[in-house]
């Protein structure tokens, strides 16, 4: 399933293999960022938990989430950002659309969706949000951010082509309300930041 998606073909396997040819660039660039909302998640759930960060990328928030003593495992289509992010946490390569064959239902205590949905149409990122509610236990949390700032489509980035989804915030936040989570709050700036926990109710 992981690999059945054609680059050629498919937005979002197209987006992630444009991270490929800068990935080092990409970490450091990257290294200083997201560290309160980071900090303010891990605090969040009694330690040790079991994060998973769903679109890791290079595995900066893996190497925090252990810092804090939780439990953190990685997943990211991109091998290259698998790679690396293993020198921090176990990681796997997998495609957001298929997590929840993953890990067995409830067996998560928190994801960690750090701008991972971006490059993912709407359907496919409301697919995937109930795919997180299924993987957390009842009262888990969820971290979720997309893009809310710009327009829908092909963005040419110096180091590279992708395809970004960006959502009005109350959109989104509905979303994550409908996937089976309690919306506790929304951040709002050029990401619309969503913080949630899973409701002790089943599935919708
Ligand atoms: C903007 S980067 C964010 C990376 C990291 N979470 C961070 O905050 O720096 C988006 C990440 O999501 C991953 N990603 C995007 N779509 C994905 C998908 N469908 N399945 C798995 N990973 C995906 C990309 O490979 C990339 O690592």
């Amino acid at each position: 399933m992981t690999d059945s998606r054609d680059p050629l073909l498919d937005a979002a396997a197209a987006s992630v293999a444009a991270y490929s040819d800068y990935a080092d660039d990409y970490a450091v660039t990257h290294a200083p960022k997201m560290a309160d909302q980071v900090e303010r998640f891990a605090d969040s759930l009694p330690t040790p938990s079991l994060i998973l960060d769903a679109g890791c990328g290079p595995g900066r928030d893996l190497a925090r989430f252990a810092a804090h003593g939780h439990n953190a495992r990685g997943v990211d289509l991109n091998p290259v950002f698998v790679a690396m992010a293993n020198a921090y946490a176990p990681t796997s390569r997998c495609d957001l659309r298929d997590i929840g064959s993953r890990f067995p239902a409830g067996a998560v205590d928190g994801v960690w969706a750090c701008a991972s949905l971006v490059h993912l149409g709407e359907s496919d990122t409301v697919d995937v949000l109930g795919q997180f509610a299924r993987l957390l236990r009842p009262g888990g949390k969820l971290y979720a951010c997309v893009r809310s700032v710009g327009r829908t489509g092909w963005l040419d980035e110096p180091d590279g082509r992708r395809w970004y989804t960006v959502w009005n915030a109350e959109a989104f936040a509905c979303a994550v309300a409908d996937a089976g989570f309690e919306v506790d709050h929304i951040d709002q700036g050029v990401f619309v930041e969503v913080w949630a926990t899973r409701n002790h109710i089943g599935n919708p």
